[in-house]
C-alpha cells in the first residue's frame, strides 16, 4: 500500500487557519479595531460597503509601523506584543497571537498604508490570497490605514455562507458597540461608504462607562441603570446593571467584558440569571454591562481562535462574586435605598455619597422614614378590590396590591433568614401530613432549608412527616396543604432527587411557598381595603429591598410622573 499521509501546502494551512478566525466581515472589523487600540489609536474610522463584503477599511491615528514591521505584520505567528511562554499568561494587549492578518490576508485583497509618527515616509504593501503583489515606500498619513476588499474572493464557498449585507451589517454594528463601551476614551467613527459615506455610527471620546452608555442607548435607559461595583483580591468587578423593571426577551444585550475584551461564558450569564432570579420572570433578560478585572495570570484567553472566550481559573469563586455584586448593587442597602425612592417615587434628589459617615447615616433614616410613612404618600383609592392608586412623592402610582404583598412577605422571609430572626409558629396539635412517594422523595431534600425559615418538620417514616411549628408570617394557613402545595409547585419545576439540585435555594423555597397556589395569606390581599391598610402596606413595599416586580417577576408598581401626565395632556 502507498503511504497517504501528506503535507499541506502553505496556501491551504493558511486558509485553514484563516477559516478558524475570520468568519465574517464582522471578524475582520474587530481584529482591525484591536490592532489600532493595540497601536495606542485615539480615533478609528471604520468603513464599509455591503455589510464589509465588498469593502472593509479601517483607518487609525496610532503609532503605525515601520517598513520592515509592516512587512512581517502579515508573517503567521508574528507580533510585536509577546514573545515568550510566560508573555501568554500575562497579556496586556487584545492581541497576541500574530495570527489576525496573516488570516485576513490569506482570505481577502489588502492594501496597507502606515507610517510611525517620527518617520518621513511611510510603506505601501498589497497583498492578494495571501501573495505578495506590491510593497513601496509612500507618503501617507502618521497611523495605519487597513483596506479589506473582497472577502473570501478565493473561497467562493466560503463567500456563499455570509448573510445579507443587512445581517452583516447587524454584526458589524455589535462588534463596534462591544468595543466602544470598554475603550470609550477612543472615537470610533463607523461609516457607512455606499451611501455619500453616511455615517452611521459614531461616538466621540468621553469619560467613562455611564457616558457611553448614554450615547448608545440614550438617557431613558440609563436612569434605569444602577452601578455595581465589589472587589477583592486579585480581582475587581464593576458595571451598571438595569433595575429589575427593565429587562428584555434576549440576552443580545447583556455586555460581559474581562481586562476589557468582550467576551462570551455561559458561567457568567448563568451567574447574571441567578443574581435576577427573584426579580425578574424566568424569560425576560437584564440589561448589563459587566467589567471584569482580574490578574491576567488568573486567566487563559488562549482558549478559542476568536478570543471571545476565557477560563478563568477560580470559576467558582468568579461565578458568586458576580451574584453578590450585582446584588448588592440593585439591593436597597440604608443608602442606596433613598436614591432608589428618590430616583424612581419622587422628584426630592437626596446628595447621599457612599461611606459619608454616621450623621449621613442617621439622616438617611429619617428620610427613608418621611418617605415611606410621611406625607409623600397619598392613597387616591382603590379601583377593583385589585389595584391602589396614590400619589408618592408628587408621581401617579398604581400598584398591584396582591403582587405587594407577595414581595413584603417573601421580603420578610428571606431577611429573617438571613438574619436568623425567623419567627416561627409554634401549632398548638403538631400535624401529620402524609405524601405520595414521589413528593416525600422531594419533600425530604427539602427539610433542612425550611426548617431554618422557621418551619419545624420531622420525617416520621417514609411517605409522613410531623410539622411541629411554620413560620409567623404563614400563621393561619394549613400546614399540611402548605407543604403539599409547595412540593408541587417544585415538581413543575423539574427538580427530581438528583436532578436540577441547583434549585434548591432559600430564594426559590421561598418562591414555592408564595406561589399562587400555596400561599393563600398573599392571595389574602385581594379585597377591599381601607386606606389604613393601603397605607401601611404600601409603607412596607417601599421598606423591602426591591419594590418594583413580586418574586414571580411580575410588575408591583407602574408610575406615571408629573412630567409624563404632563406629556399625555401635550403640556410640556
Ligand atoms: N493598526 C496597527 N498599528 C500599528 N501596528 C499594527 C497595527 N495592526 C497590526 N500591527 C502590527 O502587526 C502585528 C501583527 O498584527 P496581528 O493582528 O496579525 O497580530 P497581533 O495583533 O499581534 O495578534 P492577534 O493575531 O492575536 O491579533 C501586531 O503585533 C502589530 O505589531
Ligand atoms: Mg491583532
Amino acid at each position: 500500500m502507498p503511504d497517504k499521509i501528506k503535507h499541506l501546502p502553505q496556501e491551504l494551512i493558511n486558509q485553514i487557519a484563516a477559516g478558524e478566525i475570520v468568519e465574517r466581515p464582522a471578524s475582520v472589523i474587530k481584529e482591525l479595531i484591536e490592532n489600532s487600540i493595540d497601536a495606542a489609536s485615539t480615533h478609528i474610522v471604520i468603513k464599509m460597503e455591503k455589510g464589509g463584503t465588498k469593502l472593509i477599511s479601517v483607518s487609525d491615528n496610532g503609532i503605525g509601523m515601520s517598513s520592515r514591521d509592516a512587512m512581517f505584520a502579515f508573517d503567521r505567528h508574528a507580533t510585536s506584543k509577546i514573545s515568550s511562554k510566560d508573555d501568554l499568561f500575562n497579556i496586556h494587549t487584545l492581541g497576541f497571537r500574530g495570527e489576525a492578518l496573516a488570516s485576513i490576508a490569506a482570505v481577502a485583497r489588502v492594501r496597507l498604508k502606515t507610517r510611525e509618527r517620527d518617520s518621513d515616509t511611510g510603506t505601501y504593501i498589497e497583498i492578494e490570497g495571501g501573495k505578495l503583489i506590491n510593497n513601496l515606500k509612500i507618503g501617507c498619513p502618521a497611523g495605519t490605514e487597513i483596506d479589506v476588499k473582497d472577502l473570501f474572493f478565493n473561497i467562493p464557498v466560503r463567500k456563499g455562507f455570509l448573510k445579507s449585507p443587512t445581517t452583516e451589517l447587524g454584526h458589524i454594528i455589535s462588534i463596534v458597540t462591544h468595543i466602544a463601551v470598554p475603550y470609550n476614551e477612543v472615537h470610533l467613527t463607523l461609516i457607512n461608504a455606499e451611501r455619500g459615506n453616511r455615517v452611521l455610527l459614531d461616538f466621540p471620546p468621553v469619560k467613562g462607562i455611564e457616558e457611553r452608555v448614554f450615547q448608545i442607548h440614550g438617557g431613558d435607559v440609563l436612569e434605569k441603570l444602577v452601578n455595581i461595583s465589589g472587589s477583592t483580591d486579585g480581582c475587581s468587578i464593576h458595571g451598571l446593571v438595569s433595575k429589575p423593571f427593565l429587562t428584555f426577551n434576549s440576552k443580545e444585550s447583556q455586555m460581559l467584558f474581562v481586562n476589557n475584551r468582550s467576551i462570551r461564558n455561559p458561567a457568567l450569564s448563568h451567574a447574571i440569571q441567578a443574581a435576577y432570579l427573584d426579580l425578574i420572570p424566568r424569560d425576560r433578560h437584564p440589561l448589563v454591562f459587566l467589567f471584569i478585572d482580574i490578574d491576567p495570570g488568573s486567566i487563559d484567553v488562549n482558549v478559542h481562535p476568536t478570543k471571545r472566550e476565557v477560563k478563568f481559573r477560580e470559576s467558582k469563586y468568579i461565578h458568586n462574586m458576580v451574584i453578590d455584586t450585582i446584588r448588592s448593587g440593585l439591593k436597597a442597602k440604608p443608602i442606596t435605598e433613598v436614591c432608589v425612592y428618590t430616583g424612581e417615587f419622587g422628584s426630592k434628589k437626596y446628595e447621599v455619597h457612599e461611606g459619608a459617615g454616621e450623621i449621613l447615616n442617621k439622616e438617611i433614616e429619617f428620610h427613608v422614614q418621611e418617605i415611606s410613612e410621611g406625607p409623600y404618600i397619598r392613597i387616591l383609592g382603590q379601583i377593583g378590590a385589585l389595584f391602589i392608586v396614590a400619589e408618592i412623592d408628587g408621581d401617579l402610582n398604581i400598584i398591584d396590591q396582591h403582587a405587594a404583598h407577595e414581595r413584603i412577605l417573601y421580603d420578610r422571609l428571606k431577611k429573617g433568614h438571613i438574619y436568623g430572626r425567623v419567627d416561627s409558629q409554634g401549632l398548638l396539635i403538631p400535624e401529620t401530613v402524609e405524601m405520595t412517594l414521589d413528593k416525600a422523595q422531594i419533600l425530604l431534600q427539602y427539610i433542612a432549608p425550611l426548617n431554618r425559615l422557621g418551619f419545624d418538620i420531622e420525617e416520621m417514616g417514609d411517605k409522613s412527616f410531623m410539622i411541629r411549628a411554620i413560620p409567623v408570617t404563614f400563621a393561619g394557613e394549613d400546614s399540611g396543604t402548605l407543604l403539599t402545595d409547595m412540593t408541587e409547585e417544585i415538581m413543575e419545576w423539574g427538580l427530581s432527587p438528583g436532578k436540577n439540585m441547583e434549585l434548591i435555594t432559600t430564594e426559590n423555597i421561598i418562591k414555592a411557598l408564595l406561589s399562587k397556589k400555596a400561599c393563600h395569606s398573599a392571595v389574602r390581599a385581594k379585597g377591599l381595603l381601607s386606606n389604613g391598610e393601603m397605607s401601611s402596606l404600601l409603607a412596607s413595599l417601599l421598606k423591602t429591598d426591591m419594590p418594583y416586580t413580586c418574586p414571580h417577576g411580575r410588575p408591583v408598581i407602574k408610575r406615571f410622573s408629573s412630567e409624563e401626565l404632563a406629556r399625555m395632556f401635550d403640556r410640556k
